[in-house]
């Protein structure tokens, strides 16, 4: 069974689908076929080792079955390979290999392959085809849906980059066998971030999902599992979806509710907890699990959120799985960070809080006393 996810976006000839479903790597082809503007040309599929040594010739299988030409170009495993000597590599791995503006890009891997692989179809030949394979739990619910693409520099991470549509999604919820367990949890922080600003339905969904969740049943294929899988990446993507789509380009004026800036949720603690460890310490995911906590936390002191939402959010996060600690992370050095957060704008912070589940406010940090702050970090390393 395959659930299919319609993306639409300002520029109708740039809408496209998101398909779901257990095994689907083996019909790559066919699906390329049918969603690439040229099904008899060159693919060039982009992974790394490790995704492409897993799924990669089940792919390639699968495209050259359907009448294309699949060339494979693997990058390094890891953000630090976001980079853009990675991918000038690819570009010459393109112009190379005869990559022409008929051609298509493929990218199978997670969030690092799929945001440097669509950077690269954007800029390529002022771009080419891009479709995606997200391996990742958190490529399929969030870095595939939203056309964000792009690399890391000396000055900041994902500050080059462009908007640009896939012109299709696969997901095969059977890649997530082998995801290693903390990279589960840092997708499953990102899903809870979605529910707890998207909607009662949506985190009641999730927090369903992860009641039930269990690795063996992802291992033994359980069909009823399976689906309940693919219903739930199916409701995290759709709301992903539309809040794109109201905010394509997520504009800095907009502040109200359904802006893009809500995604954010979590991010501004998260970016900083990730800042002051280096990025070392954490998953990224798993430090916007933090920040879930924290920005419930601060909800709380700030009068907005109740008791009882904050209790939930956190027992919803814990079945997400174990966070490591920040008990010995200095909070005034986190919070001396905030001023240097990406989503500063006009030399204002804004935080994304809560009035209840499904319901964002944007908050003004300088409206924020740094006692609210210092207590909410409390309670957040307390858990
Ligand atoms: N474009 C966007 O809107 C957006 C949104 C959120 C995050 N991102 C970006 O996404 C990136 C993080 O993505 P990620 O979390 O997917 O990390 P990742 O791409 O580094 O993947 C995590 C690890 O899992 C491995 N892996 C991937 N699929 C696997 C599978 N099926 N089985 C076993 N191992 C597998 C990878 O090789 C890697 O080691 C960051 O660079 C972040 O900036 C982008
Ligand atoms: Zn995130």
């Amino acid at each position: 069974m395959t659930s299919i996810v319609k993306i639409k976006t300002k520029q109708k000839a740039d809408s496209y689908e998101i398909r779901i479903g257990a095994g689907l790597r083996n019909f790559a082809g066919p699906w390329a076929a049918e969603t690439a503007s040229n099904p008899a040309g060159r693919i060039a599929v982009i992974s790394n080792k490790k995704v492409f040594g897993l799924y990669g010739e089940a792919a390639e299988k699968s495209l050259a079955g359907a009448g294309f030409k699949p060339l494979v170009h693997l990058i390094g495993d890891g953000e630090r390979y976001k980079n853009l000597k990675t991918l000038e590599n690819t570009l010459k791995f393109l112009s190379g290999s005869g990559i022409s503006r008929t051609d298509t890009i493929l990218a199978l891997g997670g969030g690092v392959v799929g945001d440097l692989a669509g950077f690269a179809a954007a800029v390529y030949l002022r771009g080419i085809d891009f479709l995606q394979v997200p391996t990742t739990l958190l490529s399929m619910i969030d870095s595939s849906v939203g056309g964000k693409t792009g690399i890391n520099s000396s000055f900041g991470k994902n500050l080059i980059g462009a908007f640009y549509q896939p012109r299709g999604v696969l997901i095969d919820t059977e890649t997530l066998t082998t995801l290693p367990r903390r990279e589960l949890t840092a997708g499953f922080c990102e899903a809870v971030k979605q529910g707890a600003i998207g909607g009662q339905n949506l985190f009641d969904k999730t927090a369903a999902f992860l009641e039930s969740f269990d690795r063996k049943k992802l291992a033994q294929k359980d069909t009823e599992f399976t689906l309940s899988l693919a219903s739930m990446l199916a409701a995290q993507v759709s709301f992903k979806a539309r809040i794109v789509a109201g905010d394509e380009r997520e504009s800095v004026s907009k502040m109200d509710a359904r802006s893009r800036k809500i995604l954010n949720f979590g991010h501004t603690f998260g970016h900083a907890l990730e800042k002051v460890t280096n990025y070392r310490y954490f998953k990224h995911g798993e430090a916007v699990g933090h920040g879930i906590r924290f920005a419930a936390e601060l909800s709380k002191n700030l009068g907005l959120l109740a008791q009882d939402e904050v209790k939930l959010l956190n027992d919803v996060l814990r079945r997400a799985g174990t966070l490591p600690p920040i008990a010995d992370i200095d909070p005034l050095e986190v919070f001396a960070t905030f001023k240097f957060d990406k989503k500063l704008i006009n030399n204002s912070l804004n935080w994304i809080l809560l009035k209840r589940i499904g319901e964002p406010v944007i908050f003004p940090h300088s409206d924020i006393p740094l006692a609210a702050l210092k207590s909410a970090f409390k309670n957040t390393a307390r858990a």
